[in-house]
């Protein structure tokens, strides 16, 4: 009797014991947790954020392939370019006033969206055949070398650009959403050509520069125009593209112009002169 009594006594006071051990070890992890992810998302608490909504989102929605794109994860070396671009006078810019035309613009044959060439509000040619049977092509490449390529964005129509590019403005201001989204009737997405590519299950580098140092990204930077894709947005070519460094947004010009392009790690607007 007296040793089971004594053995009662020392199981519970392990028992108290063990529940603030317990709570210790949680909290420990919880902070650990939340220091970490706070640090994979450049220490950006409203990114963190929203990165856990869109989750959240993506888990209740799913499967929903078109992301909320071109979120502007803005990372230091966005802001280190900020530093090098020449004063906004010289770069390409907005044509203040400027009217949509009735007419797209073709340029040798090549149709051409940007901040000086902007489309009618109306022009709606849905995603490009064309380009989209490009892609499944450069997909399956990728594939081969285990890189599962996915379209996150393709074409978007002129309202839709109006939403994003509004919600953009509201958060970072107009100068700052200028670098990274176009006005409505300005953006490429509206020519059905212009594709936002990513990783299968690598959400965390859509429509980021992140995507550029990974496997992926290198494999279609060195590829793409195999398949008649350009980077649009190189880095270091704002002034001459009007945005800064996109390694996601990819444009369909055809193999011959894409290689061109990409031999002299060129630009659309320069090819075409513009
Ligand atoms: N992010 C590109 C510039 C667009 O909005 O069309
Ligand atoms: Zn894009």
């Amino acid at each position: 009797m007296k040793r089971s009594h004594s053995y009662k006594f020392r199981s519970e006071k392990k028992k108290s014991k063990g529940l603030p051990i317990l709570l210790s070890i949680i909290g420990v992890l919880l902070i650990g947790s939340v220091v970490t992810w706070l640090g994979l998302n450049n220490w950006d608490v409203d990114k963190s954020y929203q990165r856990i909504v869109n989750l959240i989102n993506e888990k209740n929605e799913q499967p929903n392939p078109i992301v909320e794109e071109e979120e502007p994860f803005l990372p230091v070396e966005d802001e280190e370019i900020v530093e090098e671009e020449p004063t906004p006078e010289e770069a390409i810019q907005y044509i203040e006033g400027q009217e949509l035309p009735t007419e797209p613009t073709y340029i040798d044959g090549v149709l051409i969206a940007n901040k000086k060439h902007p489309l009618p509000s109306t022009f709606a040619p849905g995603e490009s055949e064309e380009a989209r049977a490009a892609f499944e092509e450069m997909a399956a490449a990728a594939l081969l070398e285990e890189y599962s390529l996915t379209a996150f964005s393709t074409y978007r129509s002129f309202d839709y650009q109006t939403e994003l590019y509004n919600r953009y403005v509201e958060r970072d201001g107009v100068e700052e959403a200028d670098r990274y989204s176009a006005r409505p009737g300005y953006s490429e997405h509206q020519t059905g050509l212009a594709f936002d590519i990513g990783e299968v299950n690598q959400e965390q580098h859509f429509a980021s520069s992140s995507f550029g140092d990974t496997e992926a990204g290198k494999w279609l930077a060195e590829n793409a125009h195999l398949y008649g894709f350009i980077m649009r947005y190189p880095e270091g070519k704002e002034s001459i593209t009007g945005y800064m460094y996109e390694a996601w947004h990819y444009r369909y010009v055809g193999i011959e112009m894409a290689k061109d392009i990409y031999e002299n790690q060129g630009t659309l607007e320069e090819y075409l002169g513009v």
